[in-house]
């Protein structure tokens, strides 16, 4: 057995992480041979409740499941964190969109980036799930000095195999046969879906299903599921969006075997997106370290998009400039 890793998760008392710690302590994230304590942080009026989630996974008895932490003080919970899920933030509610998120959530990640510089393992693996995520990530990412930037992503992996679902749906396939799907951009309505170089079974996406397909269905499906969901459930996604910070957290660890996947990074000036922003990319993953894949063809139809979704980013960061001093 390996030695434990601690697992910071935020927002432990609700509901994404009522899915989640319980994925973890499993060890669908890092693997069946590690061994992992979960330091679980909500706020105080929450800690009743996450006493409950508490009684419960020692009720489980998991093997891997090498201690608990729970606490309300951000300082305590990412004491030595190798891995910290961002989770908790006021989620959207029906017919709100992320952006109205933005001050109710910004002083929380502007407060965890600092706990996390002064507290966390040096090579802490960051992931933002907290709305406005892309953003979050980078009110983080600025007020964590003591640790590198690229140490902070956001989630737009949710978004990502929603895509793989929708196109699976439509041309018969397996979400296992598709390979090369890309989200840029922001986890929001201007997030670009972009099949472009995806395959199916080794042909080329776009030789399988007409423009019109991919402009008025595919795209807007993707962009507006979340919504959709909250419509339906009167709740925001949790168990997808669980599922998706297992698949992000464990391809940024264990590696991605030359697979493409889509993380939010700090923007490098790749694709022509300058830095300043927490923007999806298409990403391999190696020996714990991601890379942005390189040398994409970008058409016309893609450039908008991207450059669309990198406007609405730029306009969150405006907004909040003053926490990322
Ligand atoms: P929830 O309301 O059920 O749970 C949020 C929890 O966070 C609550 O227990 C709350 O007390 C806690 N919290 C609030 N402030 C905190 C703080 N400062 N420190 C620690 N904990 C704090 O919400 P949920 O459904 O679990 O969603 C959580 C977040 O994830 C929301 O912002 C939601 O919009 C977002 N989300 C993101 C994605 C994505 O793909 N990136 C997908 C789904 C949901
Ligand atoms: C989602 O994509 O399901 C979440 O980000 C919830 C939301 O606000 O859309």
């Amino acid at each position: 057995m390996k030695k434990p890793v601690k697992v910071a998760i935020t927002g432990a008392a609700g509901q994404i992480a009522y899915s989640l710690i319980f994925r973890v302590a499993s060890g669908s994230m890092l693997g069946p041979d590690q061994p992992v304590i979960l330091q679980l942080l909500d706020i105080p009026d929450a800690m009743e409740k996450l006493k409950g989630t508490v009684m419960e996974i020692e009720d489980c008895a998991f093997p891997l499941v090498a201690g608990i932490v729970s606490t309300a003080d951000p300082m305590e919970a990412f004491d030595g964190t190798d891995y910290a899920l961002l989770v908790g933030a006021r989620p959207r509610g029906p017919g709100m969109e992320r952006k109205d998120l933005l001050s109710a959530n910004a002083a929380i990640f502007s407060v965890q980036g600092k706990a996390l510089s002064e507290k966390a393992s040096r090579d802490v693996r960051v992931l933002v799930v907290g709305n406005p995520a892309n953003t979050n990530a980078l009110i983080a990412a600025s007020n964590a000095k003591k640790l590198d930037p690229r140490q902070f992503t956001a989630m737009v992996r949710l978004d990502h195999n929603r895509a793989l679902s929708q196109l699976a749906a439509k041309t018969g396939a397996a979400t296992t046969d598709i390979e090369k799907m890309i989200v840029w951009g922001n986890h929001s309505s201007t997030q670009y879906p972009d099949i472009s170089h995806c395959t199916v079974k080794g042909k080329p996406a776009k030789s399988l299903v007409d423009q019109a397909w991919i402009e008025k269905e595919f795209i807007p499906t993707v962009q507006q599921r979340g919504a959709a969901i909250i419509k339906a459930r009167g709740l925001s996604s949790a168990a997808s969006a669980a599922s998706a910070a297992v698949d992000h957290m464990r391809d940024w660890a264990l590696g991605t075997n030359g697979k493409w996947v889509s993380m939010a990074v700090p923007s490098d000036g790749s694709y022509g997106i300058k830095p300043g922003v927490v923007y999806g990319y298409p990403c391999v993953c190696k020996n714990g370290q991601y890379e942005i894949v390189q040398g994409l063809d970008i058409d016309a139809f893609s450039r908008a998009r991207m450059d669309a979704t990198d406007a609405e980013l730029r306009e969150e960061r405006a907004a909040i400039e003053d926490l990322l001093k």
